[in-house]
């Protein structure tokens, strides 16, 4: 199997490369990008004991002196708390300026490890190496990195790109179902805002058999790298197209919060925001007829297709606190075909009066 390599020319120019066993040669990867003569690996226990031991393996044979920080798994994790204990660890073991952080694991370990790096001593290298679906495809390139407050996720955070993303795809074999298919609502949100060919592959597949056939995953998991990492390009800083990545997910965090992040997964809650959405914008003249239906069918085929408690009028209460809202007005992204979105600002009342008189 070839691997696949895609450059992201942002704040800084790096390599994705997605392919099956990266992890065993990832000292030799990370020795091309850095001049660091010590690492810190971040990463939860579950990936600790999964692939702990294979990445100090792998980097200590180039001859790296590796130190390894572990917490307990989970969003919970993704804590200011967490983040002072990995600054001490840092500064204890005499992380420097011309050191490196490896991030080892999903969205939260790259987040908080990017926010790490972006903090400590103003500033210190980190490569990415994400092992969950969702970090291959979404979180582990484009450069947010976050810590999560009380009052909500990923409230403090800042920009910094990683200097190298390494996507062992033969990590996403350990994958739990569920986890593997929260990534894959990310995935069928990237067709739907930029690619009807992905799309359309897509309408071809199920879970099941997309985890059987890898060198498809593999080649899917390259055309979300590549969709995300021209969105970013475009607008590193999200201001404006940037914000398309955000379709389903005004939504999607309202559900969230309406069964307090625990009864629900993100993947599902955006599935049922996206579909909301486009019901929405397709009853309204502003999406081809038909567009709701092939998305609705090819969410089924991923398990992604449950139907939530919260009606549409309670939801939009619900989107009040959205990042994307400023001032009066909230930016909607709207998917006006299958491959093709836009953003569509307007105001907020106006907003909630769509969604309180729509029933699905
Ligand atoms: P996660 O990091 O919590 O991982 C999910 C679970 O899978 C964890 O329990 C983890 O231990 C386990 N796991 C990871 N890799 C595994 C493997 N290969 N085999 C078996 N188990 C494995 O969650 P996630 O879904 O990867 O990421 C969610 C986070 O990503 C959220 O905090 C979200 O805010 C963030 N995010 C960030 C961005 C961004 O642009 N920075 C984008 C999307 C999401
Ligand atoms: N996941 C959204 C973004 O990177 O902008």
């Amino acid at each position: 199997m070839s691997l696949k390599k895609i450059t992201v020319t942002a704040s800084g120019i790096y390599d994705v490369l997605i392919g099956g066993g990266l992890l065993r040669h990832c000292g030799g990867y990370i020795q091309n990008v850095t001049e660091a003569q010590k690492l810190a690996v971040i990463t939860d226990d579950t990936v600790d004991s999964l692939y702990g031991k294979i990445v100090i393996d792998a980097l200590e044979n180039e001859g790296y002196d590796v130190c390894k920080f572990v917490f307990p798994h989970g969003e919970q994790s993704k804590s200011t708390e967490t983040l002072a204990k990995i600054w001490n660890f840092l500064c204890e073991n005499g992380i420097s300026r011309s050191d490196c952080l490896v991030a080892l694991g999903g969205g939260v370990v790259g987040d908080i490890t990017g926010f790490a790096a972006a903090t400590y001593l103003r500033g210190v290298d980190f490569v990415q190496l994400p092992t969950t679906l969702l970090a291959q495809v979404d979180s582990s390139v484009g450069g947010k990195t976050a810590v999560d407050l009380d009052g909500g996720k990923n409230l403090v955070g800042a920009f910094k790109q990683p200097k190298l993303v390494l996507c062992d795809t033969d990590t996403l074999d350990t994958l739990d179902e569920e986890i593997f298919v929260d990534g894959m609502g990310e995935v069928v949100k990237y067709g739907m805002i930029k690619s009807a060919s992905l799309f359309s592959e897509l309408e071809q597949y199920t879970t099941e058999t997309l985890r059987k056939n890898k060198d498809v995953l593999d080649d899917i998991i390259a055309q979300c790298v590549t969709i995300k990492r021209d969105v970013v390009e475009a607008d590193e800083f999200d201001t404006g197209e940037r914000m398309l990545l955000n379709f389903g997910h005004t939504i999607g965090h309202s559900i969230e919060q309406y069964y307090n992040y625990t009864g629900i997964t993100h993947g599902k809650a955006v599935g049922v925001g996206m579909k909301l959405i486009t019901a929405v914008a397709e009853d309204n003249g502003m999406a081809e007829p038909g567009t709701y239906g092939r998305l609705k069918n090819c969410l089924s085929y991923y398990g992604l297709d449950n139907d939530v408690e919260p009606t549409p009028a309670q939801l939009a209460g619900g989107c009040i606190n959205d990042k994307k809202r400023f001032g009066g007005n909230i930016n909607i992204i709207i998917c006006c075909d299958i491959g093709a979105s836009m953003i569509k600002k307007m105001p907020v009342e106006a907003f909630f009066a769509m969604l309180a008189e729509y029933t699905e």
